[in-house]
């Protein structure tokens, strides 16, 4: 309203900087100080992102808006930079340049990661480190927590994580004793945990197991239909299909298609799906989205 009335009495930006202090701390000051996000605000919105690693232009002036509620596919083939978009949303890979905003505050104000769900794409490198299941999955709730051992509240959200990934009856056994599909719904279980709004994943279904990739797609459909938003990596739409609803599909860092999904995208149909990229050698991964180490 304040806003308006500014607007329509013709007032600078700087007036209106002046009118909102005359006003007090009000939730205008705590919204400009990052605390509290416009509700209404688009959880991603990524405008013309460059980033570079190891000397070379990786994202190309991407844009990528993911609006409350939806659940948005992310598509390409190896190497189109997919990981890297992610992981510059999430803040492990610095932006050389564009704008990012996560629930309408700037990223480098934005302090709310409880609010997001990150599962990491999943890399071999299998870990000596003898975690349970239930720890993995308890690291989820670190965000959440302030200081001292988890509360009633964190014990059952990591409970409740557990069963909908129908991993509940394994929660003491040692990680390194999963398969890759029970493992991948720990890391699912772990992001789940933290109830984030928005969930980020890194091609969720590769390398697992048909029984893990229902499982997967069911407590989905459950967070979906709990009014998460999604913004989901996939090498092919496969069973999420029916949940996604829309796609933008990036080739060489740049985004060359974005709105409904293609029809029957296989990982065929995607293009440059059999061009590996000279650069994409699986040791010039970045051994930091290895989990559980
Ligand atoms: N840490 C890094 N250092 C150098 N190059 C990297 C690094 N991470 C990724 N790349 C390169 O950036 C390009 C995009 O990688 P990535 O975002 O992982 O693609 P995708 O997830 O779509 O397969 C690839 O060519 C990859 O080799
Ligand atoms: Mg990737």
């Amino acid at each position: 309203m304040k806003a308006e009335e500014t607007r329509e009495s013709g007032v600078t930006g700087e007036s209106r900087v002046a009118g909102k202090s005359v006003a007090g701390e009000s939730g205008a000051a705590r919204e400009e100080s990052g605390v509290a996000g416009d509700p209404a605000a688009d959880p991603i919105s990524l405008r013309g992102a460059t980033a570079t690693l190891g000397g070379r232009p990786v994202l190309r002036g991407i844009d990528l808006t993911v609006r409350r509620g939806e659940v948005v596919a992310l598509l390409g083939a190896n190497g189109s930079g997919k990981s890297t978009a992610v992981r510059s949303i999430v803040g492990q890979v610095p932006l050389s340049g564009g704008e990012l905003t996560l629930f309408g505050t700037p990223r480098r104000r934005f302090r709310d990661w409880a609010r997001i769900g990150y599962v990491p794409q999943r890399t071999t490198a299998a870990s000596g480190v003898p975690a349970t299941v239930r720890e993995v999955v308890s690291a989820g709730r670190l965000a959440r927590r302030r200081f001292g051992p988890p509360r009633k509240a964190d014990r059952a959200a990591v409970q409740r994580a557990l069963e909908l990934v129908g991993m509940a009856d394994r929660a003491r056994d040692p990680v390194s004793a999963l398969s890759g599909g029970q493992h991948q719904r720990v890391l699912i279980a772990r992001a789940l945990a933290g109830e984030p709004e928005l969930l980020i994943m890194d091609e969720p279904m590769a390398g697992v197991d048909l029984t893990s990739q229902e499982i997967l797609a069911g407590t989905l459909r459950e967070q979906v239909a709990g009014g998460a938003t999604v913004l989901l990596v996939l090498h092919e739409l496969g069973p999420l299909e029916p949940l996604i609803d829309r796609a933008v599909v990036l080739r060489d860092g740049c985004v060359v298609h974005d709105g409904p999904p293609p029809k029957a995208v296989g990982q065929h149909a995607l293009p440059g799906h059999d061009h590996v990229h000279p650069h994409a050698a699986p040791d010039a991964e970045p051994i930091r989205t290895g989990l559980l180490t």
